[in-house]
């Protein structure tokens, strides 16, 4: 039988502060919200528990976690503040127990059918911080009985606690991804400087002129895309990015990056050879953010390629995977490389001098990757080229995760 009552109160509040402590050292986002949710569930005797965070800018909510991920909830799914719970949840700023949820009309219900949630009972309580609200916790469905007070007592201490663990470790990636860009930024700065001191020079000499305006137009540009790349990733990173699923035909896909590559791989007089021996070749994913992860992949293929050298994309089922390879005859990379390739700003040893680039494309495709509950392996032989190999489930309906 049950525990006493008290006993299993005090049991549940003892619980509640070493689960607080656990948030509080925790600064990497997307861990935290795992933690939130596996906390709540605990906490509330809860089937399921989820997060949604609110975008002031938008006025929207996003679910961002969930215990279940098993159940196709997607991450990013954005809630509307109006006809939804946790938008009432936003709008009052208090905690709410559902027991009925089906015939609650403030049940958002394409929200249920989309993330086929059976929702018997809820408890939500706002996650707020510094009198602002930051998005709304939830769990669902009791696993015996009814949500009681003392619940919402939990869960609405779990929720000030997660708030304020969710705003230190955006407050710390910020400062962390800030300070690193910073630093990059030097490189190109200087040169800018130094070629525009040059440049006033009343006796610069003409064909030096023309060689710093080329180094400016190439800063300049290395400069832009090192800001698209800083934005893409940092929206990633914070969770700020909405992915879209549906049906990707990666087939269809490698057509269309082929053609947006083209020109450049000419240029270089590069091959592009395909092989898709794979029958099935559609997967469940956001087709464009696999776009841009299959367009960096080639283009570095490209970029680090030898010239008149050759880009093969293979393409096969293997062990309940789609694997997409994609191998170039560049001079590849030694282990010590291959150890550090994805971690932000890295650019192997040499790599300035072959081509420009950010550092950041690896990295990026990684996240995009995990959010489709796949991998990306790399082989290479030194002096002979690299193939990167993308993983990704074939299996129909597979959610994305939260990353
Ligand atoms: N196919 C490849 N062959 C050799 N080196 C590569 C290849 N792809 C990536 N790299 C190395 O990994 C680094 C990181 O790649 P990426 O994140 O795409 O940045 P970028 O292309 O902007 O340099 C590159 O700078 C390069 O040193
Ligand atoms: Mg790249």
């Amino acid at each position: 039988m049950d525990k006493p009552a008290i006993s299993s109160s005090l049991e549940r509040y003892q619980r509640l502060i070493e689960l607080s402590c656990d948030l509080a050292s925790q600064l990497n986002l997307n861990e935290l919200l795992f933690r939130i949710v596996a906390a709540a569930a605990d906490l509330c005797d809860a089937e399921q528990a989820s997060i949604l965070l609110y975008d002031a800018l938008k006025g929207e909510l996003h679910f961002e976690a969930a215990t279940n991920m098993d159940n196709p909830l997607m991450r990013g799914f954005a809630v509307p503040v109006e006809n939804s719970i946790a938008g009432w949840i936003v709008t009052n700023r208090e905690p709410v127990i559902i027991e009925d949820a089906q015939h609650d009309p403030r049940l958002y219900n394409s929200v249920g059918k989309a993330v086929q949630l059976s929702t018997r009972s809820l408890l939500g309580a706002p996650l707020i911080t510094k009198g602002k609200v930051i998005g709304v916790l939830e769990a669902i469905n009791k696993r015996s009985g009814v949500f009681n007070h003392e619940d919402v007592d939990l869960l609405a201490a779990l929720g000030g606690q997660a708030a304020v663990a969710i705003e230190n470790s955006r407050l710390f990636l910020q400062s962390d991804l800030i300070a690193e860009l910073v630093h990059e930024l030097r490189t190109p700065m200087s040169a800018l400087n130094t070629a525009v001191h040059l440049l006033n020079r009343p006796d610069s000499p003409s064909d030096q002129t023309a060689r710093l305006l080329r180094m400016i137009g190439d800063e300049t540009n290395r400069l832009s895309e090192l800001a698209t790349a800083f934005l893409d990733l940092s929206r990633l990173e914070s969770g700020r990015v909405q992915f879209k699923s549906g049906s990707v035909d990666i087939r269809h896909l490698i057509t269309s990056c082929i053609e947006v590559i083209a020109s450049r791989a000419a240029e270089r007089g590069i091959q592009i050879q395909t092989n898709i021996s794979a029958e099935l070749t559609t997967i469940q994913g956001d087709s464009d953010k696999l776009k841009q992860v299959l367009l960096n992949l080639l283009s570095n293929a490209i970029k680090y390629n030898k010239e008149n050298g050759r880009v093969t994309i293979e393409v096969i089922p293997y062990d309940g995977d789609l694997v997409i390879s994609i191998s170039d005859t560049g001079a590849g990379l030694n282990a010590e490389a291959l150890g550090h390739l994805f971690e932000r700003f890295y650019r192997a040893p040499g790599t300035e001098k072959i081509a420009a680039g950010t550092g950041l494309g690896l990295v990026i495709c990684k996240r995009i990757i995990d959010v489709h509950r796949g991998r990306i392996e790399v082989s290479s032989q030194v002096g002979v080229g690299t193939t990167f190999s993308v993983h990704l489930p074939l299996q129909k309906a597979i959610p994305l995760k939260g990353m």
